[in-house]
């Protein structure tokens, strides 16, 4: 890997990061608000102020983190892989959730321009889209990223969607101010919700062969689709001939004769 690949990997990686955990300080700020979680005599440190700051925070780290996607050499995202859903050569459905969170975020943080147009109860409505853009983030963030499987990884993962469980469950649970009305049904589906994204990182995510089905089996995502096809191509051959590997790379030498296959290829791209 080039430095320049590993710089804008890294930042994407550190930025993706970044913004999911400033995701989750923006949901769980959202919640303590709605709950009225304030220590009666500790100043008011949740307020609308920081949880907006918190947001706009937030967006900016998506950026950062769009921005050193689109700019990686070794993946060479085209301008529509990045900006429309479900059309990138690299984990194609799981880099779409993570556009239209991204899109969904955006437009729940400009509402708030537009609410007086709007009112109150339809900007509020709207708001609630936020537990979507989390779901769908995270989702976003298990399946395509690198580090899923690291031990800090499941960490930032599993104590980020504890948090925001546990205050959502306690938000639809019980009524939060006299004379309101509890949501056992949503305080269910929370539940629910939690365990069946739990189910399939196990299932799914965790598992060492993931990147061949979140990839459709293209590779590692590198752009050099001939390369990727070629390689594919050997690895099924002497699957199926059981011809030792070693033995078939004639073809590629022939039409590939300067180019060495890089090993990050074979599989996931290595993180340090
Ligand atoms: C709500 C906005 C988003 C958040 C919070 C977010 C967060 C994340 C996180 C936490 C990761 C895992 C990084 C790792 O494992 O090292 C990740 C990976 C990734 N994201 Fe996003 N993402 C968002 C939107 C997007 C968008 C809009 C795109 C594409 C245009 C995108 C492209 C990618 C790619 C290609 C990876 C794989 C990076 C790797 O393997 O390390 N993300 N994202």
């Amino acid at each position: 890997m080039s430095g320049w690949s590993a710089i804008t990997w890294d930042v994407a990686r550190a930025g993706g990061f970044t913004a999911f955990l400033l995701l989750t300080l923006s949901v769980a700020l959202g919640l303590a608000l709605s709950l009225q979680l304030q220590a009666p005599r500790w100043p008011r440190l949740i307020n609308n102020e920081l949880h907006n700051f918190v947001t706009v925070v937030t967006l900016v780290f998506i950026g950062i983190h769009v921005l050193a996607v689109w700019l990686d050499p070794f993946t060479q995202f085209g301008g529509a892989e990045i900006f429309l859903p479900f059309v990138s050569h690299y984990r194609p459905l799981w880099m779409g959730l993570g556009i239209v969170a991204a899109y969904l975020a955006l437009a729940i943080a400009l509402s708030v321009y537009i609410r007086p147009r709007i009112g109150y109860a339809w900007w509020r409505r709207l708001h609630y889209l936020t537990f979507v853009v989390y779901a769908l983030t995270l989702a976003h963030g298990v399946a395509t990223g690198s580090d899923t499987r690291t031990w800090w990884g499941i960490a930032i993962y599993g104590g980020s969607a504890l948090l925001v469980t546990a205050l959502l469950w306690r938000r639809f649970s019980r009524p939060i101010a006299p004379g309101g009305r509890a949501h056992p049904a949503l305080a269910n589906l929370t539940l629910a919700g939690a365990v069946i994204l739990f189910v399939w990182a196990l299932l799914g995510p965790l598992q060492s062969n993931w990147n061949t089905s979140a990839n459709n089996g293209n590779g590692s995502g590198q752009r050099s689709s001939a390369q990727v096809a070629l390689i594919s191509d050997v690895e099924l051959t002497s699957a199926r001939t059981s011809i030792p590997k070693a033995s078939i790379p004639t073809i590629e030498a022939a039409i590939l004769p300067s180019t060495e296959a890089p090993e990050e290829e074979a599989g996931e791209r290595e993180t340090p």
